[in-house]
């Protein structure tokens, strides 16, 4: 059934990125419990990624991931009342989020998406995009200054410092300088490093009666923090907004604070608002560090792409400014990323449970089995996709292979669920990336090759250094060549 693994051919046009060890087929027990808790992605047989309908058997439940594109359209889109979304899983991000859109269903879920979807509407994406562009420049200061030293950049602490900065600017106008954002930082990442083990118990349906939601205290005494920083900050917000003196701020507290459902006159309460942006502030920027750390990797290792976005920011845009206007003309660049969602997408697996028994491809599904659609497998799924492994940002550029892809491209899910930040993400992707190119250089640290993790998001597991050297004048458009 399988194509033969391609992942050891030779790279066409720089190395094939790295992806993770296959298990071994008939691994021993011990093997995959030990592989599992390092990373779920290293539970993957080299034949799942050729399954159109996978299952894991685990003492507590079935798992079942449908990997063929019609019943991942039936999952998301056609039948999705039958797909709920997994409670057992969702309901781990309570603490934090209270029942925001990310983790809400039915008619709760139709109102808030409602009431938020206007917040993210291109005429407030045009407001924050200096707000971007503004926190873009503590970046550029920060790569300048390891340029200026010995050249070496952990990558993925600064794609996860800018990202939170560029969240809390949005949300709520608060710079990361800020004490209070440090604080707020600190707390999140407490929070979410006791989440992927939580996951794992939640998946395969480890009773909780077991007791062990205790041993995560931790994480929810920083989620009950983190609320209480928000709300002291919203409160007066909030009052003055009903009171009819809204403060000047253009940012998404702002459009929360305008939300109203249009069903029914109703407004979100003080809480609602806490709930959605605490939501927003994990749902924003965790996702886009992870990915915009790959999309760094990648560029690092393919030169021929890197030297290909320059260009085609010399020919676009010059060495000005970087305007809301000019993201679209980067098409290049913006490639560059759509490919690394495809190898690299953040959130690896979208959680649904069956609602009632059914079937698919022949498997029978019991009420409450989780059901899986997982971007990891459909976008590198060896019958879907020409050399799965391979970067090549070409196939999203038109005419380029992924424009047939509508069932088997989904890094940002799909159908009434699709993400709500999705354009705010391929905006400031692109706005940063082309930053980070026009005036750095970026090389790999020599001896170094990053090994994929199933976290909270697709992370590598260890730092990820690369090395950057400022670049000096941009080519001439002339010379440039625009793809
Ligand atoms: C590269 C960055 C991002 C990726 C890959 C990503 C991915 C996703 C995915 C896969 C879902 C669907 C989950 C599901 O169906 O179970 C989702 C939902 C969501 N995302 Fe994103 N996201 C990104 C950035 C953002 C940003 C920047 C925001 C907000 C500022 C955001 C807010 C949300 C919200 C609110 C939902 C829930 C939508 C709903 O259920 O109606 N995301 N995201």
């Amino acid at each position: 059934m399988d194509n033969p693994p391609d992942h050891a051919a030779p790279a066409a046009g720089g190395e094939i990125p790295p992806r993770p060890d296959a298990m071994q087929v008939g691994a021993c027990p011990f093997t995959r419990f030990v592989r599992t808790r390092r990373s779920w992605l290293d539970q993957m047989s080299e034949r799942a990624y050729g399954m159109l309908m996978g299952e894991v058997r685990t003492p507590f439940t079935r798992l079942f991931m449908p990997n063929e594109p019609s019943l991942v359209r039936r999952v998301l889109v056609d039948d999705r009342a039958a797909f709920p979304k997994d409670r057992n899983y969702w309901s781990l991000l309570d603490p934090l989020t209270g029942e925001s859109i990310l983790n809400s269903d039915g008619a709760a879920w139709e109102r808030q998406r409602r009431m938020i979807d206007p917040a993210f509407e291109q005429a407030r994406l045009k407001l924050v995009f200096p707000i971007m562009a503004d926190a873009a420049q503590g970046m550029l200061g920060r790569v300048a200054a390891a340029a200026a030293g010995d050249g070496r950049l952990i990558v993925d602490a600064e794609t996860t410092h800018i990202t939170a900065d560029i969240i809390l600017r949005a949300l709520i106008s608060l710079p990361m300088g800020d004490d209070e954002a440090r604080k707020l930082y600190d707390d999140f990442h407490i929070y979410t490093r006791s989440l992927p083990a939580q996951t794992t118990l939640a998946l395969s349906r480890v009773p909780r009666w077991l007791g062990w939601p205790l041993l995560f205290g931790r994480g929810r005494r920083a989620a009950r923090r983190i609320r209480h920083r928000l709300e002291a900050h919203v409160r007066p917000r909030y009052a003055a907004h009903r009171a009819g003196t809204p403060g000047p701020e253009q940012d998404i507290l702002a459009g929360l604070l305008d939300a109203v459902d249009p069903a029914d006159g109703s407004r979100f309460t003080l809480s609602e608002v806490v709930d959605h942006l605490a939501m927003l502030f994990l749902a924003g920027h965790e996702t886009s560090a992870a990915a915009l750390a790959w999309a760094v990797h990648l560029i690092a290792t393919h030169p021929e792409a890197q030297e290909r976005m320059v260009a085609e920011i010399a020919a676009e845009v010059g060495d000005g400014p970087i305007g809301f206007a000019d993201i679209k003309r980067l098409r290049y660049v913006m490639a560059v990323f759509r490919e690394t969602l495809r190898l690299y997408p953040p959130v690896g697996s979208l959680p649904r449970a069956a609602a009632a028994a059914t079937e698919m491809r022949g498997k029978t599904i019991a009420p409450g089995c989780p059901v899986l659609v997982s971007p990891w497998l459909i976008q590198r799924h060896r019958r879907l996709w020409d050399r799965p492994d391979h970067f090549d940002p070409g196939r999203f550029l038109a005419g380029g292979e992924a424009e047939d892809k509508t069932n088997a491209y989904l890094p940002f899910g799909m159908g009434p669920r699709v993400c709500i930040g999705m354009a705010f993400a391929l905006q400031e992707a692109v706005l940063l990336l082309a930053l980070l190119v026009r005036r750095f250089r970026i090389a790999p640290e020599p001896g170094h090759r990053p090994y994929p993790v199933g976290r909270l998001t697709i992370r590598t597991r260890d730092p990820l250094p690369v090395r950057v050297a400022e670049r000096g004048p941009l080519p001439a458009p002339a010379a440039a060549h625009s793809p």
